[in-house]
C-alpha cells in the first residue's frame, strides 16, 4: 500500500447574489463525487469552498434591497448552505471571501507582490456616473452600438451585430445604475504585472497534465500577448481596501481565489491541520481547483502567477468543465429550464440528479445536456430497474425463509471474482474524472447480476423443498453482488448507500469489496428509491416559470422600457378578447395639411377600408415608404372624430414617442383581415 495522499480540493466560489441553480450544482456535485472517492481511497482529502462576496453587482443589489451587502451575503449563505447539504455536497469548510482570514491573506499576498516589484500604478480614464458618484463597470453602461447602431446595448459588446468595443465608444451611453449620462474621469489604478510571469506559466503548463482544451486556450492567450491586470477599484466598492492606498479596493477577482486559501485557513485553525504543509512552495500535498470553462483565464494565468509571485505553491491542476444545458438549450427562464436548487428539491430526489450528472460527466470541457426525458428514463432504468431490482428480488426470501441470514456459501465464485476484478478500472475512471465510464462499467455489472438472478429464478426454486439451499445461496449471491455495486456507487449516491449500509448491516467500502458477506445477518429491506415521476418533472418546470415572475418583481430597477412604463395590472382573458386586432395593409399614408404630428392612413382590412390618423409623423418623415406594408390595427375601437376627419381604429406602434416610434409589422404570410390573438 502506498502512503495516503494529501489532497486539497476546491470548487469555484459562487457569487453571493442569488440562488444556486442546476448549472452551479453540476460543478459542486462533480467535485463532491471526486472528493468522496478520494476519501474512500483512504487519502487525506479536504474539500473547501466559500461565498464570493465582493464586487459591484453585489454592492448594488444590496442597495436596491435596502440592506447592507453584509446582510445580503448572510441571507444568501443561509439559503445555499441548506441547498448544498440537501444535494449531499459535503464541504469540509464553507467560508466567505468577506472574512478576516481572507483580508489577511489578500494583504499578505499583495504586499509580497508589491515588495517584489510586481505591482504597477498608472492613471486610466473610465466612465463615471456623476449622479451615483461611482465608476461604472462595463456591464453597467448601456447605449447605442457604434457599429450597427442598435439601441440599448451593453457596455462591452453588441447583442445584435456581435461587435466588441469599449463602453467609451457607445453612442449616447447611459449609466444602468442611475440613467445619468456618464462622463470620462481619470483615476489611478493598480496593476498586476502578469507578463513578467510568462516563462513561469509556460513552464507550469508543460509540467502538468493540463486538459488539452485548456492548454490550447493558454497557447492562444500567450500568442495574443499577456497584459497587465487591473486589480484595483475605486470607492464606493464592496471589498477590501488595498494596504496603504486609501479609497482603493481590491478588484473582486483578486481576493476571490485567495478565498480558497482563506477557507482552508479557517478550517485548519479549527481542526489542527497544518495550513503551511498544503500551501508552502515545496509542499508535497496536491491542490486541485474544479471550475467552469468561463473562468479558466483567472485560474490558469492570474492565480498561478499570483501564487508564484507571493512565494506560494502552484495548483497541481485546474479541472474545467463545460456548461449545463437543459433539453439541448441554454437554461431559460421563460421555458422553465432555469431551475433553482430549491425548486428541484421541492419535487425530486437529489440523488437522481447526482446519478444523471455522473452518468454523463467526463474529464473534458464539453457542455452537458440535462435532457429531462432522458433523465427520467435513465434513472428509472439504471437505478430502479437494475440496481435496486437486484436487492428487491433477493432480500425478501432471505428475510422470510432464511432467518435474515446470508448463506456461508458463494454460489458463483467466478461471477464474484468478475465484480471484484472491475475495481481497478472503476478506480481509474473515478480518479480521472471519467465518471460516465465508471457508471458504464458499474451498470454492465448490474446487467450481469440481473441475468444471473433471472437464470437462477429463486422465485421458482423457493417452492421446491429440495432446492432450499440453492435458493439461499443464489439470493445471498445476489445480495453480495448488490453490495459491491453499491460500494462502487457510494461516492455518487451517498444517501442511498447509507440506507443500504443499514439494510446490510455493514459499511460499504472499496476494501470491503474483496471480502463478501458470508453467514451474515441483514436487516429488513425497505424501498430504497422511488421511480422518477415525470409529472413531478413537469411540475418542477412549471414552478421554475413561476419563480421567474417572482424574480421579476424583485429585479433591480434598471432604466429601460419596463422601468419607464411598468407592466399594467393583470386582466382576465375575456377582457383581452374584447380587443379585436386585425392585420391591415397600408394602401396610402400621407402628411395632413396643418397637422404637425399626424399621418393619415387608408388601410385594407381584407375587404373593408378604414381611415386612421396616427401621431407618428416625426418617426416616419417619408410616409409613402409605408405603402404596401402590413401592420396591426385595433379594429373595434370606437371611431373618433378629429379635426381632419374620422379616425376608425388605431395602428399599433411601440416606442417612447417622437421620432422613436416603430409600427408593428406581422411576419410574412399574414393576410389582411386576419385576427391577431
Ligand atoms: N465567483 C466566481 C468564481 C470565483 S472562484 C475564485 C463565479 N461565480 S459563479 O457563481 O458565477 O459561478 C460559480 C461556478 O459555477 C463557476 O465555476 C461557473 O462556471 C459555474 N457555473 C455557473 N453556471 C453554470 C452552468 N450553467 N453550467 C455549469 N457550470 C456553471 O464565477
Ligand atoms: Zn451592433
Amino acid at each position: 500500500m502506498t502512503a495516503p495522499r494529501k489532497i486539497l480540493v476546491t470548487s469555484a466560489l459562487p457569487y453571493a447574489n442569488g440562488s444556486l441553480h442546476l448549472g452551479h450544482l453540476m460543478e459542486y456535485i462533480q467535485t463532491d463525487i471526486w472528493v468522496r472517492f478520494q476519501k474512500a481511497q483512504g487519502n487525506e482529502c479536504y474539500y473547501v469552498c466559500a461565498d464570493d462576496a465582493h464586487g459591484t453587482p453585489i454592492m448594488l443589489k444590496a442597495q436596491q434591497q435596502g440592506i447592507s451587502p453584509e446582510e445580503m451575503v448572510a441571507a444568501v449563505r443561509e439559503e445555499r448552505i441548506v441547498d448544498f447539504a440537501d444535494f449531499h455536497v459535503e464541504f469540509d469548510n464553507y467560508h466567505s471571501t468577506h472574512s478576516d482570514e481572507n483580508r489577511e491573506l489578500a494583504s499578505l499576498i499583495y504586499n509580497r507582490l508589491n515588495d517584489a516589484g510586481y505591482i504597477a500604478k498608472r492613471s486610466i480614464s473610465q466612465l463615471f456616473d456623476p449622479e451615483k458618484e461611482m465608476f461604472l463597470p462595463d456591464r453597467f453602461v448601456t447605449g447605442t452600438c457604434p457599429t450597427c447602431k442598435a439601441p440599448d446595448q451593453n457596455g462591452d459588446n453588441c447583442d445584435k451585430c456581435g461587435a466588441t468595443y469599449s463602453p467609451v465608444d457607445l453612442i449616447e451611453p447611459k449609466s444602468a445604475v442611475s440613467g445619468a449620462t456618464p462622463v470620462l474621469k481619470d483615476s489611478e489604478h493598480y496593476f498586476f504585472d502578469l507578463p513578467k510571469f510568462e516563462p513561469m506559466l509556460k513552464e507550469w503548463l508543460r509540467s502538468g497534465s493540463i486538459q488539452a482544451e485548456m492548454a490550447n486556450k493558454l497557447e492562444e492567450w500567450f500568442e495574443q500577448g499577456l497584459q497587465q491586470w487591473d486589480i484595483s477599484r475605486d470607492a464606493p466598492y464592496f471589498g477590501f481596501e488595498i494596504p496603504n492606498a486609501p479609497g482603493k479596493y481590491f478588484y473582486v477577482w483578486l481576493d476571490a481565489p485567495i478565498g480558497y486559501m482563506a477557507s482552508f485557513k479557517n478550517f485548519c485553525d479549527n481542526n489542527q491541520v497544518d495550513f503551511d504543509a498544503f500551501w508552502q512552495k515545496d509542499s508535497d500535498a496536491e491542490l486541485y481547483h474544479f471550475i467552469g470553462k468561463d473562468i479558466i483565464y483567472f485560474h490558469s494565468l492570474f492565480w498561478p502567477a499570483m501564487l508564484d509571485g507571493a512565494n506560494f505553491r502552484q495548483p497541481t491542476n485546474v479541472f474545467a468543465h463545460g456548461f449545463v444545458t437543459v433539453n439541448g438549450e441554454k437554461m431559460s427562464k421563460s421555458r422553465g429550464t432555469f431551475i433553482k436548487a430549491r425548486t428541484y428539491l421541492d419535487h425530486l430526489n437529489p440523488e437522481y440528479l447526482r446519478y444523471y450528472f455522473a452518468s454523463k460527466l467526463n474529464s473534458g470541457i464539453t457542455d452537458l445536456d440535462l435532457n429531462l426525458d432522458d433523465f427520467g428514463q435513465k434513472v428509472n432504468s439504471d437505478l430502479i430497474g437494475k440496481v435496486v431490482n437486484i436487492a428487491s428480488r433477493c432480500a425478501g426470501f432471505i428475510k422470510k425463509r432464511f432467518d435474515g441470514k446470508l448463506s456461508a456459501n458463494i454460489d458463483n465464485p467466478d461471477l464474484l471474482a468478475e465484480f471484484q476484478a472491475a475495481k481497478p478500472a472503476i478506480i481509474e475512471a473515478f480518479e480521472g474524472r471519467e465518471f460516465a465510464k465508471a457508471v458504464r462499467e458499474i451498470m454492465a455489472l448490474a446487467d450481469k447480476a440481473n441475468k444471473y438472478i433471472d437464470d437462477k429464478a429463486p422465485w421458482v426454486t423457493v417452492k421446491d423443498e429440495n432446492l432450499q439451499q440453492q435458493t439461499h445461496d443464489v439470493c445471498s449471491m445476489g445480495i453480495n453482488l448488490f453490495r459491491i455495486l453499491m460500494a462502487y456507487l457510494k461516492p455518487i449516491l451517498p444517501a442511498m448507500a447509507k440506507e443500504v449500509e443499514a439494510f446490510l448491516n455493514d459499511e460499504l467500502t472499496f476494501d470491503g469489496i474483496d471480502a463478501p458477506l458470508q453467514d451474515h445477518s441483514i436487516n429488513k429491506f425497505k424501498a430504497l428509491m422511488q421511480r422518477v415521476d415525470m409529472d413531478k418533472v413537469a411540475n418542477m418546470v412549471e414552478d421554475s416559470k413561476e419563480s421567474l415572475q417572482a424574480a421579476e418583481e424583485t429585479k433591480p430597477a434598471v432604466t429601460g422600457p419596463l422601468a419607464d412604463e411598468p407592466i399594467a395590472d393583470e386582466i382576465e382573458f375575456g377582457d383581452f378578447a374584447k380587443v379585436d386586432l386585425r392585420i391591415a395593409k397600408i394602401i396610402s399614408a400621407e402628411h395632413v395639411e396643418g397637422a404637425d404630428k399626424l399621418l393619415k392612413f387608408q388601410l385594407d382590412l381584407g375587404g373593408e377600408t378604414r381611415q386612421i390618423f396616427a401621431g407618428i409623423k416625426a418617426a416616419y418623415p417619408n410616409p409613402e415608404e409605408l405603402i404596401g406594408k402590413l401592420t396591426v390595427v385595433v379594429a373595434n375601437l370606437k371611431p373618433r372624430k378629429m379635426r381632419f376627419g374620422m379616425s376608425e381604429g388605431m395602428i399599433l406602434a411601440a416606442g417612447p414617442g417622437g421620432s422613436d416610434l416603430w409600427i408593428l409589422e406581422p411576419h410574412e404570410g399574414a393576410q389582411p383581415g386576419m385576427r391577431a390573438m
